[in-house]
């Protein structure tokens, strides 16, 4: 029904993960055949109900000032309801201007300069960028690798939060860059200490979507994080690739929390919507959920393909299981070259673009990480290629 293996050409359309003086500039100088496997951008067109809605817009040909109308509201707490099985009210969503400028907003909303913000290490570099930004400065708490696979450390966490007293704790759930998934166990200890050392608990849910093995718990799951605490984060960004409409949204239970954080909105006068940013969210939660459903299927089997041909073909590398979303990270310490000598390697000798680890705030440097959201085909034409020059 959904053909995720046609190849659709995007090196015309300006996106920054296939224009090729884009990529050098990033890269350097690298091979017009390129095939890029790195940002978090899928090669998949968006689900057929979000792209037929939009051209209804375009075909009317007025693209005036809108607001956030019911419908925008009821497709975000349907779609919660549905996807994650989580109860949340019209009064605490606030529509945003990306998930990455609302980490910004929220550091300025909650941060004063010199402050501290907590995130386990590596993480999406840009959870940093909003603290520094700032002049607020990063707590980085290293993830544990037990059995190839992440572990929080409380340990480590609550000696940290008693001696720095951070006032925000950025939490990746599921994470960003290894797809692990936060046990409902782990996220209640994370709120808990939250709590208990006073810092408001920020959570970026953004990879929710693309769930490959487990199941997803959100931090508004009844019984999970305290309420009173919590922002979470989102957009359909990931899930259905539309990134380049800038669109998110917040959901904050408590009432003075959000008093803030809107404030600080109001500020930047981040008020009314891109009228395809929240169509966007609308047709895509209404009408888009058979596409992400055969979209995830898709995922699993390029997921099982890319660990298979690792396991087989560079026996020295140890990719974790991408337990969410579609990137694949892959320890490389036991390799002979650093992980960023792999990568300009790649790039320049087989027109390979993965990203390394080094970019993930910290602890990532021996990491490679592989964008698989694409067609199986430019997956075995990178092994094939990687092998080659290898
Ligand atoms: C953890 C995480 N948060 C946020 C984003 C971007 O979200 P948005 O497009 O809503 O700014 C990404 C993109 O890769 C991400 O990995």
């Amino acid at each position: 029904m959904f053909d995720f293996d046609n190849i659709i050409e995007r090196k015309s359309d300006k996106c920054r993960k296939w224009d090729h003086a884009f990529v050098c500039s990033r890269f350097g100088e690298i091979p017009a055949d390129f095939i890029p496997l790195w940002i978090a951008d899928m090669d998949f067109t968006s689900p057929p109900e979000v792209i037929e809605g939009f051209q209804r817009i375009v075909t009317h040909g007025t693209f005036g000032y809108t607001w956030c109308f019911d419908e925008f509201y009821d497709a975000v707490i349907n779609f919660q309801r549905q996807r994650h099985h989580v109860s949340v009210e019209k009064s605490w969503i606030t529509l945003t201007y990306g998930t990455v400028s609302t980490l910004h907003y929220t550091v300025q909303a909650f941060c004063q300069p010199g402050d501290y913000v907590m995130m386990n290490t590596p993480v999406y570099d840009p959870f940093a960028m909003a603290a520094q930004r700032q002049d607020v400065r990063v707590l980085a708490n290293p993830l544990r690798v037990e059995d190839n696979r992440y572990q929080l450390d409380f340990d480590l966490i609550e000696s940290q939060l008693k001696t720095y007293h951070p006032k925000l704790w950025f939490f990746c759930s599921p994470h960003n860059p290894s797809g692990r998934i936060w046990r409902a166990a782990e996220i209640r200890q994370v709120s808990e200490l939250c709590k208990r050392y006073g810092v408001i608990l920020v959570v970026d849910e953004v990879h929710a979507e693309h769930i490959l093995d487990g199941e997803f718990v959100s931090c508004l799951t009844s019984g999970c994080a305290a309420p009173d605490n919590l922002i979470v984060l989102t957009s359909p960004n990931k899930a259905f690739n539309l990134g380049g409409l800038k669109t998110s949204y917040s959901m904050i239970p408590d009432a003075a929390l959000r008093q803030r954080f809107r404030q600080q909105l109001e500020k930047n006068s981040i008020t009314s919507p891109n009228i395809f940013g929240v169509w966007g969210i609308i047709f895509a939660y209404q009408q888009g959920l058979p596409w992400l459903d055969a979209l995830n299927s898709y995922l699993r089997s390029n997921a099982l393909y890319l660990t298979d041909a690792i396991r087989s073909h560079f026996p020295d590398w140890k990719m974790m299981n991408p337990e969410s979303s579609y990137l694949a990270w892959i320890d490389v310490s036991a390799d002979k070259r650093s992980a960023t000598q792999l990568t300009q390697h790649f790039a320049r000798q087989a027109g390979v673009v993965i990203e390394d680890g080094s970019h993930y705030v910290q602890d990532g440097e021996n990491y490679l990480r592989i964008n698989f959201g694409t067609q199986r085909y430019w997956l075995e034409q990178s092994i094939d290629r990687m092998l080659k020059h290898y």
